[in-house]
């Protein structure tokens, strides 16, 4: 793989155990490079998320610049989602403390930065509210040509999690998900229609576990967290979200994609945050409507796990500060 050039990558998030899991498997992709790291708040305070980040950058070893999000979202007031994650936003397992000074640039000056200088289109893994994505879009529609992709873990074409017609990332920020999914930008989304089929089974944990390196005790405690309020909704497995927005980018043969023309809910007083999906099933409105999305459905859950799986062996000899 060395004479293949590598994608630039950012990765966009509200770190959270499902972010934190979803960038250690994109940070030993020898397909990937990522060229910045941006924070959303959502599964805490943007402040908490960008603490979180600069921790896992530290663990993982990630170079690239972090830089700070917006407080909130472009319309709303800002959501958190502590039962989930705990009062840090990723409670559990000891962390580095940040090695390096959070970037001077806020999140979407960062990103429009990293989008003027890179040679080659960049992709966008956006695992939280699209805040950031859709700011850099109404800031900067010059720079829309020099976005290759934008991949998110978010809403869900059959059902909602944080309300019944609305999953949390896309109900923290309509407004923004709408500007993505509406810029002509290339789409690929993957909502609780596959997210909640990535379950990783506690058996699957002591895999991970047993790997033996320190990342990979880590990503088995965060899955140890992370299982908790899971385990007590009545889950057999934790649905790990965001990783698939990584590895549905990088491993779609694992994967059921469908084209689809999505449209998000920004009004309804029980449906703001749906994302309405043509799911093939009415096909005058997949005629009048270009579709916009490729729209992740299902996965090969085994294979799902054992690339989670592979990606922390990576870390055996790597050097892990604590
Ligand atoms: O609904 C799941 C999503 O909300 C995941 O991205 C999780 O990290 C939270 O942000
Ligand atoms: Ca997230």
């Amino acid at each position: 793989m060395d004479n293949v050039k590598k994608i630039p990558v950012i990765l966009d998030g509200d770190p959270g155990h499902d972010d934190a899991i979803a960038w250690t498997i994109a940070n030993v992709s020898d397909r990937l490079e990522i060229r910045a790291v941006t924070t959303v708040g959502g599964n805490q305070t943007v402040e908490k998320t960008t603490y979180n980040a600069r921790r896992i950058a530290a663990l993982l070893g990630i170079t690239a610049p972090v830089a700070k999000g917006n407080p909130g979202p472009l319309m709303s007031k800002p959501m958190t989602a502590g039962t989930f994650h705990g009062e840090t936003g990723l409670d559990g397992p000891k962390l580095p403390e940040p090695d390096r000074p959070l970037c001077e640039l806020g999140a979407v000056e960062l990103m429009a930065k990293v989008l003027r200088e890179s040679e080659d289109p960049v992709t966008i893994f956006s695992t939280g509210a699209q805040t950031n994505v859709a700011a850099l879009l109404l800031a900067h529609p010059e720079l829309k040509e020099k976005i290759g992709c934008i991949s998110i873990m978010g809403g869900g074409i059959q059902y909602g999690n944080w309300v019944p017609a609305a999953e949390f990332n896309i109900l923290v920020d309509p407004e923004a998900a709408k500007t993505v999914f509406d810029s002509g930008v290339p789409v690929q989304m993957c909502g609780l229609d596959v997210t909640e089929k990535a379950l990783v089974m506690p058996e699957d944990f002591e895999r991970i576990r047993h790997v033996g390196n320190e990342v990979s005790r880590i990503v088995a405690e965060w899955l140890d967290f992370f299982m908790i309020v899971h385990r007590e909704m009545g889950y057999e497995g934790a649905p790990l979200h965001d990783p698939n927005a990584v590895l549905s980018y990088l491993y779609p043969e694992i994967y059921d994609i469908r084209e689809m023309h999505v449209d998000v809910e920004t009004s309804g007083l029980f449906t703001r945050g749906c994302t309405v999906g043509n799911y093939g099933m009415i096909p005058n409105r997949g005629v009048l409507e270009k579709n916009n999305a490729r729209v992740v459905m299902n996965v090969d859950r085994e294979k799902f796990v054992d690339l989670l799986v592979e990606a922390v062996k990576k870390y055996d000899g790597r050097e892990v500060k604590l």
